[in-house]
C-alpha cells in the first residue's frame, strides 16, 4: 500500500471544517486591519531563501527540499528550485518584482503550505501550513514605526481571542540593528572561543561563521554553556532601545500582555529589532504557535529598495491543535438540512427537487430510487440530516411532500413551494 510520505498527512473531514473555520475567522480579522491576500508560488529560486533566510540557518542548511530543474528549454536547465520553507522571502520578492509600493499594497497576508525536512513529531510536519501577514513599506511610510509592531501584535491577540484560544504567552525581544549585532557577534565569538571545543560540531561551525545561530542549538549538553553567553539586550543601541520601549508602551496601553525573553533570537537571519513568539501551554515540546518580527533590511538584501517590514507566521497545524479541545470540528460543521429519498422510478423527480432546494442554499443529500425506505432512513441518519423528504408518485402529483424530522419523528405534509422555508425554520 502506498502511504502519504513521512511528515505529511491528509486533512480529513470533519477536521477540515475546523481548518475552514480558522481561515474564515483569520480573513475576517485581517480585513479589519486592512490586510489583503497574496498567493506566491510554492517553489522559488533557491537563491531567494539562501539570501533571504540565511545560509547558516537550520532551515537553509539542512531542511530545504531543493532540486535542479531539468526542463527542455535552455532557460529551465539547471535552475536550482526549492519548495518554500516559509513565505516572508517570497512575499518580499513579489513586493519588489511588482513594485507593490507604487500600488500602495503594503499589508499582505497568506495562507498555505510550507515545506521543511525536519524530524516529524507531534506538531511538527514536513508539509505544514502557515497563516502569515507582512507589513512592508518604503522608509518614512510608517512601516518602521513601533506603532506597526504593536498593531501587528494586537491583531494577533485579537485573532486568538476571537478563536477562543486562551493560555497563550507573548514572548518578546529586540534583536537590534545589524550594527548592534556586529558588537553582539564579536562578544559572542570572544565568549565562545574558549568553550566551543566542548560544543556540538554545528555550534563549533556556527561559533566561527554566525555565532548568533548558536542559540538555535537543541543539544542538551550545550545548554549550560549557552546559558552563560552574553545577551543581545546588553548590546542594543539607543535607537533600538527606544524603539523597543515604544512597542512595549503601546502594548501596555492596548492591554496586550507580554513577557520579555532576552534569549529569543529566532531561527531566521533576516530579523532586526522586534522579535516575538506566541507559545501555548497545551502543545508540548513544539509549543510555538506562531513567530515573527521585524526585517528592516530584507528588501535590500533581495535587491529591492529600502523597505522596512514586520510580520509573523502562525503554524496553522498547531493553531488547530490548540483549538481542537474546546471547539470540536463537529461544532462548526453544517450537516445536511435534508435527505431526499426518491421512491421507485422517482430519481428524475428527486433530482429536480434537490436542485430547487440547493438553489435556496440548503444542504441536500440525494438518495436513490433503488433504496428501500428502510435503507433511505438509515442513510439519512448516517449523513446526520435534519429531515427526510419522501418523493413518491403521489407526492409529485399532489405537489406536496412528506417531510419528517429525524430527531423528533414529527411528520408533516408540505406544499412544494413552501418546502425550503419550512426546512429553514427547522
Ligand atoms: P518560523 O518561526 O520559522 O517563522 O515559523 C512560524 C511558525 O510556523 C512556527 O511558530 C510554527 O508554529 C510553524 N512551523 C514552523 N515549522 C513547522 C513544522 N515543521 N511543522 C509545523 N509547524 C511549523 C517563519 O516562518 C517566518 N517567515 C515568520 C515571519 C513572517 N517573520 C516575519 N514575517
Amino acid at each position: 500500500m502506498i502511504k502519504a510520505p513521512r511528515g505529511t498527512r491528509d486533512l480529513l473531514p470533519p477536521d477540515t471544517a475546523l481548518w475552514n473555520h480558522v481561515e474564515a475567522t483569520v480573513r475576517d480579522v485581517f480585513r479589519a486591519y486592512n490586510f489583503q491576500e497574496i498567493r506566491t508560488p510554492i517553489f522559488e529560486d533557491t537563491a531567494l531563501f539562501a539570501r533571504g533566510v540565511g545560509e547558516e540557518t537550520d532551515i537553509v542548511s539542512k531542511e530545504m527540499y531543493t532540486w535542479e530543474d531539468r526542463g527542455r528549454a535552455e532557460s529551465d536547465k539547471g535552475q536550482s528550485l526549492t519548495l518554500r520553507p516559509e513565505n516572508t522571502a517570497g512575499t518580499v520578492r513579489a513586493y519588489i518584482e511588482h513594485k507593490l509600493w507604487d500600488r500602495g499594497l503594503n499589508k499582505l497576508y497568506y495562507i498555505g503550505p510550507q515545506f521543511r525536512r525536519e524530524r516529524p513529531q507531534k506538531g511538527r510536519y514536513r508539509q505544514f501550513y502557515q497563516i502569515g501577514a507582512e507589513v512592508i513599506g518604503p522608509t518614512a511610510s510608517g512601516s518602521e514605526s513601533p506603532a506597526r509592531d504593536a498593531e501587528v501584535l494586537e491583531m494577533l491577540a485579537t485573532l486568538l481571542d476571537r478563536l477562543g484560544i486562551t493560555n497563550w504567552t507573548l514572548e518578546l525581544n529586540s534583536v537590534g540593528t545589524p550594527a548592534d549585532r556586529v558588537k553582539f557577534n564579536e562578544a559572542l565569538r570572544a565568549a565562545l572561543d574558549p568553550v566551543k571545543e566542548k560544543m556540538c560540531t554545528d555550534c563549533q561551525r556556527r561559533a566561527v561563521t554566525n555565532p548568533l545561530r548558536v542559540f538555535d542549538c537543541k543539544v542538551p549538553e550545550d545548554q549550560p554553556i549557552i546559558e552563560t553567553l552574553p545577551r543581545i539586550t546588553q548590546f542594543l543601541g539607543e535607537d533600538s532601545r527606544q524603539h523597543f520601549e515604544a512597542v512595549q508602551t503601546i502594548l501596555r496601553s492596548v492591554g496586550v500582555d507580554f513577557h520579555i525573553n532576552d534569549r529569543l533570537v529566532r531561527g531566521l537571519d533576516y530579523y532586526t529589532r522586534t522579535a516575538f513568539e506566541f507559545t501555548h501551554g497545551a502543545l508540548g515540546a513544539q509549543n510555538a504557535i506562531l513567530g515573527g518580527g521585524r526585517y528592516d533590511g530584507l528588501s535590500e538584501a533581495l535587491g529591492g529598495p529600502a523597505a522596512p517590514g514586520i510580520g509573523f507566521a502562525i503554524g496553522e497545524d498547531r493553531l488547530v491543535m490548540s483549538l481542537q479541545e474546546r471547539t470540536p470540528a463537529e461544532s462548526v460543521l453544517r450537516k445536511p438540512d435534508v435527505y431526499i429519498a426518491p421512491m421507485a422510478t422517482m430519481n428524475a423527480e428527486g433530482a429536480r427537487l434537490a436542485r430547487e432546494l440547493r438553489r435556496q442554499n440548503l444542504i441536500v443529500e440525494l438518495g436513490d430510487e433503488a433504496f428501500r425506505l428502510k435503507k433511505s432512513f438509515e442513510a439519512a441518519s448516517k449523513a446526520g440530516a435534519k429531515y427526510i423528504l419522501i418523493v413518491g408518485e403521489n407526492e409529485v402529483k399532489a405537489e406536496a411532500f412528506a417531510l419528517k424530522n429525524l430527531s423528533s419523528g414529527e411528520q408533516v405534509q408540505v406544499p412544494r413551494a413552501e418546502l425550503a422555508q419550512r426546512i429553514k425554520e427547522g
